[in-house]
């Protein structure tokens, strides 16, 4: 039996060798280790020995089955990393130090115009400001003089968070924050606040050629004493005429807004039809542009600001619309495709 073990050993020893593959290992395992393998048979046989035979067989039996154990366990691990190493190698060979074959990016068509914007005010001495795209209620609409329930709200339904917070559907929701920022140095200084703050803005719209429920506005306001409906046509003016490099037509109707009185809408010919009317203008040959008036005295008191000694005026330029205008974009869907090659047509001559 002694030798018939050892046999057992050598020979599972050099089987194992040439095994390849994990199956081939298993029916190799069965054969030797299962129920009816060899092994197996061999101590079946116990019984028939010596009592003084069987302690030293039986340690030796288990002896030569902990080694082929072992042996199974070093083959499989073998097999599994030579595997490994096969896919490793079949893999395209990625060398990060090789030169892209990818072209240059490019600026997106907003970005470019809010530049442009920014840059022209920047030289008006406007100060530019960031703000969050996450707003409270206060911010977005309370502030501005839109109670709840106020009908103005549903021309600007937007995304809701559970926290109550909401996504702030204009850009208009930063103008708290920023008279608080800036009221001191009015009121102790006697400095004028000037600033613009660009920032995207949320929608719940059904969307067509000139809706999109994502889009950029760019917000200003100035606030001083004797500030009047003329110094915000004057800004407004000087600011279309150098981003589109040419006296533009332009013209101002009543418009509502209950953060402003008296408020307009600033209307721009469009540039796509040339004002004889198409989809982007909804036919009428006018794009309106750029909502503005002389900031609310209630919302100025609202930023602490008091409306007996201080007036301002504020608009919301919508970047979005304007980059159309500038780029010739006939559906405002192209902007947030993501689609290259609409975007990267547009490229930064700075
Ligand atoms: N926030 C307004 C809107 O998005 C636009 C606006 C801004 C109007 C500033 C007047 C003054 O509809």
């Amino acid at each position: 039996m002694k030798e018939k073990l050892e046999a057992i050993r050598k020979q599972a020893e050099a089987e194992l060798d040439g095994l390849t593959s994990p199956e081939q290992i298993e029916s190799f395992r069965v054969a030797v280790l299962g129920k009816k393998g060899e092994l197996t048979s061999i101590l079946k046989m116990m019984g028939k020995l010596s009592a003084e035979e069987r302690p030293v067989m039986g340690q030796l039996a288990n002896d030569v089955r902990a080694f082929i154990e072992e042996k199974i366990t070093e083959k499989s691990k073998e097999i599994k990393e030579k595997e490994m190493q096969k896919e490793i190698d079949s893999m395209p060979i990625f060398d990060v130090s090789a030169p892209s074959d990818l072209s240059r990016g490019s600026y997106h068509p907003i970005t470019l115009v809010q530049r442009e914007c920014e840059n022209v005010f920047k030289s008006m001495g406007f100060a530019v400001e960031n703000y969050s795209e996450i707003v409270t209620d206060y911010e977005c609409f309370e502030a501005l003089n839109i109670p709840k329930h106020h009908p103005a709200r549903d021309m600007q339904d937007t995304y809701y968070l559970e926290n109550g917070q909401l996504l702030k559907s204009h850009t208009s929701a930063a103008q708290n924050a920023i008279y608080k920022k800036y009221r001191d140095s009015l009121i102790n200084d006697g400095l004028p606040i000037k600033a613009i703050f660009p920032g995207r803005c949320f929608r719940n719209e059904a969307t067509d050629a000139c809706h999109e429920n994502t889009f950029f506005q760019m917000e200003g306001v100035m606030v001083d004493k004797d500030i009047s409906i003329s110094n915000l046509i004057y800004f407004m003016k000087t600011m279309l005429s150098e981003v589109f490099r040419k006296d533009i037509k332009v013209r101002l109707r009543p418009g509502f807004f209950p953060f402003v009185e008296p408020g307009f809408e600033l209307d721009i010919s469009c540039l796509i039809c040339g004002g004889e009317g198409c989809p982007s203008c909804k036919h009428s040959g006018w794009l309106e542009l750029c909502p503005c008036g002389m900031i609310h005295p209630e919302v100025l008191k609202a930023g602490g600001i008091d409306p007996e000694e201080y007036t301002g005026f504020a608009f919301g330029l919508g970047l979005t619309r304007l980059a159309m205008m500038k780029y010739g974009v006939k559906d405002i869907r192209d902007l947030n495709s993501g689609s290259l090659k609409s975007l990267s047509q547009f490229t930064d001559d700075e």
